[in-house]
C-alpha cells in the first residue's frame, strides 16, 4: 500500500496534499532509434489522458486540468486546446463522417491516481467531476455548460477528540480507506471527500463501514476485517481531519480578506 507508506512517513500532512505540486505529469516524445527524448510537455496535474498520433502530423491528448490539446508532433508545440469541463485521462479518437473528420474523448478523471492521489485538480471538484462524451470537427459550434457546482465551506462539528483515538484511527484510514479515500482522507476528487460529508455521515459509519450500506455505490463492507472499535477510531481520525480542514479555510478566508485593497473614497 504506497500512498499509506507514504502517508506514514510524509512530512507534508497537517491537512496538505501528499502530492500537490510535487509529483506532476509530462508528455515525452520517445525517439526509440536514437533512444532519447525528442521533447517533452510538462503537466499541471499528475493524471493526463492517453494520446493519439495522427498522419496530419498531431499528437492530440486530454490532460488532467481539463484541456485538450493538438500538439505538433515533430516538437509538441501547442496547435489547438479547447476545455473540456473535467480531467480527461482516455485516449482521444478520431474517425470520418460523411466526409468529415471529428476528434472525440471521454472527459472524466477515473483510475487510480485520480482516487488515491489526494491532489483533485480545481476543474474537476468546480464540475463535480462531470463526465461526457466531447467531440471536435473544424468548424464547430457547441459550447461547454458552465459548471453549476459550488463548493460549501465545510461546517465545523463540535466534538470531544482524543489524540491517542486520532492516531489509532489514522492507522486504520491509511491501511484499508486511504487508496480510495485519499491520503489523510483528501479526497481526489472522484468519490466522497469524508472531511467533507454531511454530520449525519459520521454517525453513520458503523452501518456504513461494518453493514454495507452504500453498497450499491463502490463503498465496500469491511465486516470481518474491521469492528465497532476501529470505527469509532476511525470517526475521530476523520472528525480531526474535518477540524484541520475548517481551520485551513478559515485562514485562506481571512488571507483572501486581507489581500483585498482597503476600499478607499474618492473626493469628487
Ligand atoms: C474500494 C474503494 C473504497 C474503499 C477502500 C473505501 N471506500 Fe468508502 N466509499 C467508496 C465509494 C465509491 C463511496 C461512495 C458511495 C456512494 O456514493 O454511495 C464511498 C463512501 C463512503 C462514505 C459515505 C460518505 C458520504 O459523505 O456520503 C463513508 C463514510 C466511507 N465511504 C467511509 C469509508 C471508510 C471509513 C473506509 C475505510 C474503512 C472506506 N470508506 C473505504 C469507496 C471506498
Amino acid at each position: 500500500m504506497a500512498v499509506a507508506d507514504c502517508a506514514e512517513d510524509s512530512k507534508v500532512g497537517g491537512g496538505e496534499s501528499l502530492t500537490a505540486g510535487r509529483v506532476v505529469g509530462a508528455l515525452i516524445a520517445w525517439d526509440p532509434l536514437r533512444r532519447r527524448e525528442v521533447w517533452r510537455v510538462e503537466h499541471e496535474h499528475l493524471a493526463n489522458g492517453g494520446t493519439l498520433a495522427t498522419a496530419g502530423n498531431l499528437v492530440f491528448q486530454g490532460t488532467g486540468r481539463a484541456m485538450l490539446r493538438a500538439y505538433r508532433a515533430t516538437d509538441g508545440k501547442v496547435l489547438f486546446e479547447a476545455p473540456t469541463g473535467t480531467g480527461v485521462v482516455a485516449p482521444p479518437i478520431t474517425y470520418e463522417l460523411d466526409g468529415e473528420q471529428y476528434v472525440a474523448v471521454v472527459a472524466g478523471l477515473g483510475g487510480g491516481m485520480a482516487l488515491a492521489s489526494g491532489s483533485p485538480p480545481p476543474e474537476t471538484l468546480a464540475t463535480g467531476n462531470a463526465g461526457r462524451v466531447l467531440a471536435w470537427k473544424l468548424g464547430g459550434t457547441a459550447r461547454l455548460p458552465e459548471p453549476e457546482w459550488t463548493p460549501r465551506p465545510v461546517q465545523p462539528i463540535e466534538a470531544r477528540l482524543d489524540p491517542r483515538r486520532v492516531e489509532a484511527g489514522r492507522k486504520v484510514f491509511a491501511r484499508f480507506c486511504s487508496h480510495c479515500h485519499g491520503p489523510f482522507a483528501i479526497s481526489g476528487g472522484t468519490i466522497p471527500d469524508l472531511r467533507r460529508s454531511e454530520p449525519a455521515v459520521y454517525d453513520a459509519l458503523p452501518s456504513i463501514v461494518l453493514e454495507g450500506g452504500k453498497l450499491a455505490g463502490g463503498m465496500p463492507s469491511f465486516a470481518g476485517f474491521l469492528d465497532s472499535a476501529d470505527v469509532a477510531d476511525l470517526r475521530q481520525y476523520l472528525l480531526s481531519r474535518r477540524a484541520a480542514l475548517v481551520a485551513e479555510e478559515a485562514k485562506a478566508a481571512k488571507a483572501t480578506r486581507a489581500a483585498k485593497p482597503a476600499p478607499t473614497t474618492h473626493p469628487r
